[in-house]
């Protein structure tokens, strides 16, 4: 008898541990949507450089467009814990750059490499190393994190 009340609270049990793990899964791969409300429309045409650097409602948006869909790879406040690239290093070379139109050069192409890198993701042999973004992100968005990354650099231009 016992058993009889118990199977339906059982099954209960499963299908609610089925459906988290699911949950959890997807959570985990499914990029957010980032709402740029506030910050000035870029249009159809990709930027070549970020538009929003030292933009505050720019790095604003982006340290929280961050945290939703990047730091679970590259760490909470762009610290790697080692699984991707440490983003805190990504203009390092730009840094060492004595001269003025070398260093922005090296900035743009940086910002050339970012945009593509988060455009498209990153697959190799057939694995998704990095998911790809455009579509799900705006370019006020990407550019948004890529002006709060600028905020987080190892060494600062
Ligand atoms: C599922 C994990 C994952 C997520 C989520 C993710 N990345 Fe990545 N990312 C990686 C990995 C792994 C690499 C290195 C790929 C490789 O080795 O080819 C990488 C590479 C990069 C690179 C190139 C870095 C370099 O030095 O070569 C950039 C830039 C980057 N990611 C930015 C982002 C941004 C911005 C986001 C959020 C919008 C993001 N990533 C979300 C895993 C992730």
């Amino acid at each position: 008898m016992t058993h009889l009340l118990t199977l339906p609270t059982l099954l209960l049990a499963l299908a609610a541990c089925v459906a988290s793990t699911t949950v959890s899964a997807h959570g985990d791969v499914t990029p957010q949507a980032v709402d740029t409300t506030g910050l000035p429309a870029l249009g159809k045409e990709w930027r070549a450089e970020n538009p929003f650097r030292a933009n505050e409602p720019a790095v604003k948006i982006g340290t929280s467009a961050y945290n939703q869909n990047c730091a679970r790879c590259h760490g909470l406040e762009a610290i790697s814990g080692g699984i991707a690239p440490d983003l805190r290093k990504l203009d390092n070379e730009c840094a060492t750059q004595k001269d003025a139109a070398k260093k922005a050069a090296c900035v743009k192409e940086i910002d050339e490499f970012f945009l593509t890198t988060v455009r498209q993701g990153r697959t190799r042999n057939g694995a998704v190393y990095m998911p790809p973004f455009e579509g799900v992100m705006n370019q006020e968005a990407i550019w948004a994190i890529k002006a709060y990354l600028e905020t987080r650099r190892d060494k600062p231009l």
